[in-house]
């Protein structure tokens, strides 16, 4: 009797253990609502000269509205506590099936214009900026 409880303690445990593993990170390969930037804008590439550790400061703390990691998650992964209810869900930024059809421009175009039809907002960013951030979620995330 007694062993039978344990084993269904476990069981339960294990159970939710799992599921919380999946709760995180978001879908991979994952559908895009987001639409394609003007090509030349697409091409372009400014992170050379980007500062990536500036850009990291920005994505966990100071971007305006929001810390992007608040929808995006800390880990790059889409498993921000916000972005949990969103749909589309934000970009999940680790899944290179994904990532691979999404240039540095188009995140710039992105990061500059908002996402209509998203949870993406425009952000209050100067063109500096944006291209600090898109090189550390690039140097960091991207596979
Ligand atoms: C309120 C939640 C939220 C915040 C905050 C947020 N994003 Fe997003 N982001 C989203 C959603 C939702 C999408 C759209 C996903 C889709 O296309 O299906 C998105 C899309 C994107 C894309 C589009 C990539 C593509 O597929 O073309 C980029 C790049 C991006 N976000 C970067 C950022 C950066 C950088 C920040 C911080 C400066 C940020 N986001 C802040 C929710 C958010």
């Amino acid at each position: 009797m007694k062993k039978a409880l344990i084993l269904s303690v476990m069981v339960i445990f294990s159970l939710f253990a799992v599921s919380s593993a999946f709760a995180g990170a978001a879908k991979c390969p994952q559908p895009r609502k987001t639409k394609a930037a003007p090509g030349s804008i697409a091409k372009k590439d400014m992170t050379a000269k980007a500062d990536a550790a500036n850009g990291k400061k920005l994505y966990n703390k100071t971007a305006k509205p929001m810390a992007c990691k608040m929808c995006h998650g800390e880990a790059g992964d889409g498993g921000g506590k916000l972005g949990k209810a969103l749909k589309p869900a934000p970009r999940n930024f680790a899944c290179s099936a994904t990532m691979k059809k999404v240039s540095a421009g188009q995140m710039f175009h992105i990061i500059k214009n908002g996402s209509k039809g998203t949870g993406m907002a425009k952000q209050k960013l100067s063109d500096k900026e944006i291209w600090d951030v898109v090189k550390y979620i690039r140097t960091t995330f991207v596979k």
